[in-house]
């Protein structure tokens, strides 16, 4: 398949700059970028006014299968990171069993070959997610898992978190760390502050977070093992990873879409769909994080993509499983709230969304350049539109910005060359398809 982009503004990450570029795929690579390019025999599909970014991927997501399919399956939930501009996921090892050993990761990888999007699996850190016992780490790694993580629950003991992070350093694997005191967030259900209060909720105090932060950076420092924070919700922890990062550090850390354009404020509405873990905190927390992710102390933006059934979520708040369903707001959101009131340039979307992540994990680089491989995410600034859930890709409706007005919305996601996802509209139309999905049945 050979087709030219026209018009868009190619982003990259690396020398920081964007061009308006013309751009040639053949087949699955980047044949030729230069302005006004010709190629008679290619398809033309315009982008003019368009970022093309080079293909984000999702660092953090739950994709439920195996065990929770109900919630998402492996087909549905990248076909949801196709409609996002997901040109990659990460999956998350909190399945049923957990992919705390070969067979699992190698379930997964088989089940993403019918998948449209790439999925790099994570093992879990410890058997069962218990936080007692390592997993067979090396076993892990051969068999393809991208990082360790208990994601979803803490590793409660620090020794037990000293020896896996002594054995990551043996595959240069980077454990993912949830970071929660469970004694200090027991039966919390949304962040501890004035809503809190008002609401008769009991609460999760930032400190239950900060708390394993700091531990956690302690522990890398000593071990001199590679350390992601996940899903980063306080200014105390941003704090703490911004002294750390300074002292040389080897961490790394994400922040959600959903923690970055929301306050504890929305859970005044008892919408279940706010109830998240971590929860939703303060407005000083999210200046804070968003200030952490221009300085560079957040390097990626992940979104936790958390579905669960209609049927789990529409029961009083306190029975609620935590999590948000985000691979297909997350872009928009960014655009939104983050790119349009000028806290981050197109170039630190990319970075955050795609050379970050891609970094992280030990993934090829992810820029755009000629001869390289065509993972691309094309971005359209000026489309406006409402957040159906109903269009929703993925099973997991569970989201607090149905009805939102976003700009900025991915138009077409392109992975090693084949289109993906594209939306045939035009800014002008209201009431475009966001997400046509190509290729899939
Ligand atoms: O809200 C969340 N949901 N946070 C997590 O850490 C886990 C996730 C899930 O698996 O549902």
């Amino acid at each position: 398949m050979t087709y030219l982009l026209k018009g868009g503004l190619i982003v990259d990450p690396l020398e920081e700059k964007v061009e308006q570029l013309d751009l040639l795929v053949a087949g699955d690579r980047v044949a030729a970028m230069a302005p006004g390019l010709q190629a008679p025999e290619a398809e033309v599909i315009l982008v003019d006014g368009c970022y093309v970014l080079p293909g984000l991927i999702d660092m953090h997501c739950h994709l439920r299968e195996p065990g929770d399919e109900l919630k998402e399956t492996i087909l549905t939930g990248t076909r949801a990171a196709a409609r996002g501009g997901f040109t990659g996921v990460v999956a998350m090892g909190n399945t049923r069993p957990p992919a705390d050993n070969r067979s699992v990761i190698e379930f997964i990888k088989r089940q993403a070959e019918a998948g449209i999007v790439p999925v790099y699996p994570v093992g879990c850190a410890t058997k069962g997610r218990r936080g007692e016992e390592l997993s067979e780490i090396g076993d892990l790694f051969e068999a393809g898992a991208v990082a360790l993580s208990d994601d979803g629950s803490s590793i409660a003991s620090g020794e037990v978190l000293r020896h896996v992070l002594e054995y990551s350093r043996m595959f240069d694997l980077v454990v993912i760390s949830h970071c929660e005191d469970q004694d200090l967030s027991a039966g919390g259900l949304m962040h501890e502050g004035f809503n809190s209060t008002l609401l008769g909720l009991r609460g999760i105090p930032a400190a239950a977070e900060e708390v394993h932060v700091a531990r956690d950076l302690i522990l890398s420092e000593m071990t001199g093992a590679r350390l992601h924070i996940a899903h980063v919700s306080t200014a105390g922890s941003v704090r703490l990873i911004r002294e750390a990062k300074q002292r040389g550090v080897r961490v790394t850390a994400e922040a959600t879409p959903h923690h970055l354009c929301l306050t504890d404020e929305a859970v005044r509405s008892y919408d279940t769909n706010t109830k998240v873990n971590p929860p939703l905190r303060s407005g000083q927390d999210v200046a804070a994080l968003r200030e952490g992710l221009r300085d560079g102390t957040i390097d990626a933006i992940a979104t936790d993509h958390a579905p669960h059934t209609r049927e789990e979520k529409e029961v009083e708040f306190n029975l609620a499983p935590c999590g948000i369903s985000g691979l297909e707001t997350a872009v928009p959101l960014v655009w939104e709230h983050l790119v349009e009131p000028g806290i981050l340039t197109p170039v630190q979307v990319a970075q955050k969304m795609a050379w970050n992540p891609a970094r992280i994990i030990g993934l090829p680089e992810r820029r755009i350049g000629v001869g390289g491989a065509a993972n691309l995410t094309v971005i359209d600034p000026r489309l406006k539109l409402p957040v159906i859930v109903e269009q929703f890709a993925s099973l997991g409706k569970n989201t607090p910005f149905a009805g939102w007005e976003l700009r900025g919305w991915p138009v077409m996601t392109v992975i090693s060359g084949r289109i993906a996802m594209q939306t045939r509209a035009t800014p002008a139309s209201s009431d475009a398809s966001i997400g046509t999905l190509r290729g899939v049945s």
